[in-house]
């Protein structure tokens, strides 16, 4: 709980260093938004609600794993899987591969990506949630 909340701590203060930092010229041409450089590699579905352990998740995620997996976990082409995708499943990938993969990082198998590196400054508590929020979405999406 407590490194979630200092997570959540990082993320408005960086939303706020964001703000303040001034804003690089934009060029006149641009009027697109993109949020990942990388494309998404699956539809994500949203849930119409996220429980509280999930929302708490959600924010771990896009603390720690958005960054490669994307947003909503969907995947970034040339940089990491969605999660939001059939071999996830509670059944392949039970919870506790993803505190190993969290922990001990994971060698490239499934995918072209090359490794994952374990990720530092989490908690088994925190991947926890982060599961939460991965299930919830999984339902969503059908993948049970
Ligand atoms: C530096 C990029 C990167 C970050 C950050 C990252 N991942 Fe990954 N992750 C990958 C890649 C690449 C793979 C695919 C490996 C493969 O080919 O199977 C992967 C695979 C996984 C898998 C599948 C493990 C298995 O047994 O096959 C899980 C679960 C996972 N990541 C969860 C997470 C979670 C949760 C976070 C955040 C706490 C996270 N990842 C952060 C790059 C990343």
């Amino acid at each position: 709980m407590k490194s979630i909340i200092a997570i959540a701590a990082i993320l408005v203060a960086g939303g706020v260093g964001y703000a303040m930092w001034p804003a690089a010229p934009q060029t006149a041409a641009s009027d697109t938004v993109v949020s990942m450089e990388h494309e998404a590699l699956a539809d994500v579905l949203l849930p119409e609600t996220l429980s509280q352990n999930a929302q708490i998740g959600q924010l771990g995620f896009e603390a720690k794993c958005a960054a490669c997996h994307g947003v909503n976990a969907a995947g970034q082409d040339g940089v990491a899987p969605p999660l939001v995708h059939i071999i996830y499943e509670p059944s392949h990938h039970g919870d506790e591969a993803f505190q190993r993969a969290v922990a001990l990082g994971v060698q490239a198998h499934h995918w072209p990506f090359g490794d994952m590196p374990p990720v530092e400054g989490i908690t088994r508590g925190d991947v926890t949630m982060i599961v939460a929020y991965i299930r919830e979405l999984q339902r969503a999406n059908v993948i049970n």
